[in-house]
C-alpha cells in the first residue's frame, strides 16, 4: 500500500485554495474553535455552521430555526450571541438537537479556506486520534493538515495537535513541518496542560478567565466525536464517530 503523505500548512492565512484542491484537509484550532465544536457535537448538537463574519452568523441563524449563535471576537462572546467560544458554553441541556452557528477569529477561517478540499475535518488535541482515523478512512494518498494559528502567526498548540495526528499514523510520510510537529508533540506529551497554559494564546485565555478551557483542550485523545464537513451540505459540520 502507498503510504499516506501528510503536508502541513502553518497558518489559516497561508492555506491557498489550490493546496486544498481535491485532497482531504484537517483544519486545526486547539485553542479553541475545534475543541469547542467537538464539545458541542459530543453534547448532542445536530450540526455546526462555521462562518467567517459576525454578519454572516446572524444571517445564517435567520435561516436555521432554533439555532444557537456562538463564537468570539477577542476571545469574548459577541453582543447579541447566545454563547461564546468556550466548550463549557455548549452543555447537553443547551445544545441537544440544535444547530449551532459559530464564528471565531482564526479557526473558522482555516476551515472555510479549505472549501475546495475533497473532505474537511476540524480537529484539536482532544480529537487527534479521530482525525487520524478519518484520514485513513478517506483513503487518499495525500492530505493537508492546516494549522489555524493566531492572527496570521504560527501557534504551537496547533502544531502539537498536528503532531498528535502524525503520532497516530506511524506509516505516513511527513513533510518537514509535520515532522517538526511530531517531534514537538512527543517532547510535550508528558505535560500538555502546562505546555498549553504557557503558550501566548493560553496565557491570554487564562488572563481572561478561561483557564478551564485551556486545561480541557490539553486532554489529548479524550474526544469521542470529530466535526467533519457534510459533503452533501458543504457549509455544515456533523459528528463523525469512526468508520
Ligand atoms: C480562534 O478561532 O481564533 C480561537 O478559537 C479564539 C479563541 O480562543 O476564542
Amino acid at each position: 500500500m502507498i503510504p499516506l503523505e501528510l503536508a502541513a500548512c502553518p497558518t489559516a492565512q497561508a492555506l491557498r485554495a489550490k493546496d486544498a484542491l481535491g485532497v482531504p484537509v484537517v483544519a486545526i484550532d486547539t485553542l479553541r474553535a475545534a475543541t469547542t465544536s467537538a464539545a458541542a457535537l459530543e453534547n448532542g448538537a445536530g450540526e455546526i455552521w462555521p462562518v467567517r463574519s459576525v454578519e454572516a452568523a446572524f444571517a445564517r441563524r435567520e435561516r436555521l430555526q432554533g439555532a444557537l449563535l456562538g463564537g468570539e471576537r477577542q476571545m469574548l462572546p459577541v453582543a447579541g450571541f447566545d454563547a461564546g467560544n468556550s466548550p463549557f458554553d455548549y452543555p447537553p441541556g443547551r445544545v441537544a438537537g440544535r444547530s449551532v452557528v459559530l464564528t471565531t477569529t482564526n479557526g473558522t477561517l482555516a476551515l472555510t479556506r479549505a472549501h475546495k478540499a475533497s473532505g474537511a475535518a476540524f480537529a484539536a488535541l482532544r480529537t487527534a486520534h479521530l482525525a487520524a482515523n478519518w484520514l485513513e478512512a478517506c483513503g487518499a494518498p495525500r492530505a493537508v493538515i492546516a494549522l489555524a494559528g493566531t492572527g496570521g502567526g504560527f501557534s504551537y498548540e496547533d502544531a502539537l495537535a498536528a503532531g498528535a495526528i502524525a503520532a497516530r499514523l506511524p506509516g505516513a510520510r511527513l513533510d518537514d513541518l509535520m515532522r517538526t510537529c511530531l517531534s514537538a508533540f512527543r517532547a510535550a506529551l508528558r505535560n500538555l496542560p502546562r505546555e498549553l497554559a504557557e503558550t501566548p494564546h493560553g496565557q491570554r485565555l487564562i488572563a481572561r478567565g478561561f483557564a478551564d478551557d485551556v486545561a480541557y483542550a490539553a486532554q489529548v485523545f479524550a474526544g469521542t466525536v470529530l466535526p467533519v464537513r457534510d459533503e452533501q451540505k458543504k457549509g455544515r459540520l456533523v459528528a463523525w464517530r469512526g468508520a
